[in-house]
């Protein structure tokens, strides 16, 4: 309790020489639970100054070499996986059954990473593809790192979301400097002292702490950072403005559509639905964000909906409840504000609002309509609104008129008709029969129009994260 932690630079634990902490509050009870260091602008310089040093010998680091130590980075997280879930359950308010398996997937992340970067290889090209070339010109084309990377993961998933940038990362050759999320940081720290354990160079996982407000702009603008890997809100708009020439791989978040159709299976998509919007508090870019329900059905897709929301629990995260507080007041607030509006605006709320604290309980919102902000906002909590509508197409009309693409669903036992449905839908991955998710964490995740930019999954996050090189070989 009350510990304060400090942040890891060149290999070494430090305090700030601003003599100042953040203080990291619980999400259910809002007592301070952690306190880390605000770093300075000169810890920041630090931090890229050491990483490209440690990047300049790991790029000529065998990569059979950087794959051993991503293994043991995963190994190290095992067999520290039910401390670690202790600050994810703590800071970010993930039940410990779920914050335990986070820390088991990022291990697991890790090893897969490891495993595919071993097998990347390049390709030769040869000059007589070219319509009127002779075959005198041979390209050896390879990937070769970036340099360094700035990986900055979000709240929600403070292990995953950053090993799923450091793994592909590392084991391509690059170094990183690593931002934590306010909330989630002590979660972070605690990755980054795996791959200390693990026995990384010093410089070459560098993670800093710090008011996003105070040092966001500037690690984001810094010539230190070759490409930034971001995941989190809509703060993501403003930094893919201001980064200037250096790569993207963004995500930030959805409104992720889950359309069911005349034929479906309803017991099928109704636990889609409440596993879909519901797991984490619908915390999740992925979480099921609007329902489109089909006439014929829709009044019985609600009540099987309603009868498996009813047995969700509803507590503490450390009695492993399904629905748990969401982050901060500020979001709880908001989301507040999503119900009350669509309230005022004549949706039907299927059970009363409750809220204690920063606990709500899980809401599904029927008849919602355009004209309210529900439809088209992200509450990022346990609140999900049910739109009724007369066929596939309306469904996809409403759907696309969203700004964010990143997934969707549609449940339907006719495969035609869903592929045809999923063809018309503007999102990065389309579900069918099932709920959206970003995993198994090899396949790809691209999100379309505001949701992102670039492609993550291992292998995809790895070409992402390295660039084209060739030589050309010019003969006689
Ligand atoms: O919150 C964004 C995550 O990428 C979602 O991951 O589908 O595994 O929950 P998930």
């Amino acid at each position: 309790d009350g510990i304060v932690y400090k942040f890891l630079v060149n290999g070494e634990w430090r305090k700030s020489t601003s003599g100042r902490t953040i203080s990291n509050l619980t999400p259910y009870d809002e007592t301070i639970c952690y306190e880390v260091q605000a770093c300075t602008r000169e810890e920041i310089d630090e931090a890229y100054a050491t990483a490209h040093a440690a990047q300049r010998v790991w790029a000529k680091t065998p990569i059979w070499k950087r794959a051993e130590l991503l293994h043991k980075a995963a190994t190290v997280l095992r067999q520290y996986a039910a401390l670690i879930a202790t600050p994810v359950l703590r800071e970010v308010g993930k039940n410990r059954k779920s914050a335990y398996d986070e820390v088991v997937r990022t291990a697991e992340l890790l090893d897969f990473a490891a495993e595919e970067g071993v097998r990347i290889n390049g390709e030769v090209m040869s000059s007589d593809a070219w319509v009127g070339q002779k075959r005198n010109k041979l390209a050896i084309v390879e990937r070769v790192p970036v340099g360094v990377v700035l990986c900055i993961p979000p709240f929600n998933y403070p292990i995953n979301l950053c090993g799923s940038k450091i793994g592909p990362a590392l084991i391509a050759g690059n170094a990183v400097v690593v931002k934590t999320p306010t909330q989630g940081a002590v979660s972070t720290l605690h990755l980054g002292a795996a791959f200390k354990i693990a026995g990384a160079p010093p410089g070459l996982v560098n993670v800093v702490t710090g008011k996003g407000s105070e040092i966001g702009d500037y690690l984001v603008q810094h010539p230190g950072a070759n490409l930034i890997s971001f995941t989190g809100g809509a703060t993501g708009i403003d930094v893919s403005k201001k980064a200037g020439m250096v790569p993207l791989q963004m995500e930030l978040g959805g409104k992720d559509a889950c359309i069911v159709l005349p034929d479906a299976d309803l017991e099928l998509a109704s636990t889609a639905i409440v596993k879909g919007g519901f797991s984490y508090s619908g915390q999740r870019c992925t979480a099921v964000k609007i329902v489109f329900a089909t006439a014929e059905i829709a009044d019985a897709l609600l009540e099987k909906v309603l009868a498996k929301l009813a047995k969700l629990t509803i507590g503490h995260p450390e009695e492993n409840a399904d629905i748990t507080a969401v982050i901060n007041k500020k979001s709880a607030d908001y989301i507040e504000s999503l119900v009350m509006d669509a309230e005022s605006k004549g949706a039907t709320l299927t059970t009363p609002y409750k809220r204690v604290g920063n606990l709500i309980h899980p809401l599904i919102i029927d008849h919602v309509k355009e004209n309210m902000k529900l439809h088209w906002e992200e509450p990022f909590g346990p609140v999900l609104p049910f739109v009724r509508v007369g066929d596939a197409a309306e469904a996809v009309a409403l759907a696309n008129k969203s700004s964010m693409g990143l997934q969707g669903c549609v449940f339907t036992q006719d495969i035609n008709r869903a592929i045809l449905v999923a063809n018309e839908l503007a999102a990065g991955t389309i579900q069918i029969n099932g709920p959206p998710a970003r995993g198994p964490d090899h396949f790809p995740f691209t999100g379309f129009k505001d949701s992102g930019i670039g492609a993550q999954g291992i292998k995809y996050s790895i070409e992402s994260m390295s660039k084209v090189k060739s030589f050309v070989i010019n003969l006689p």
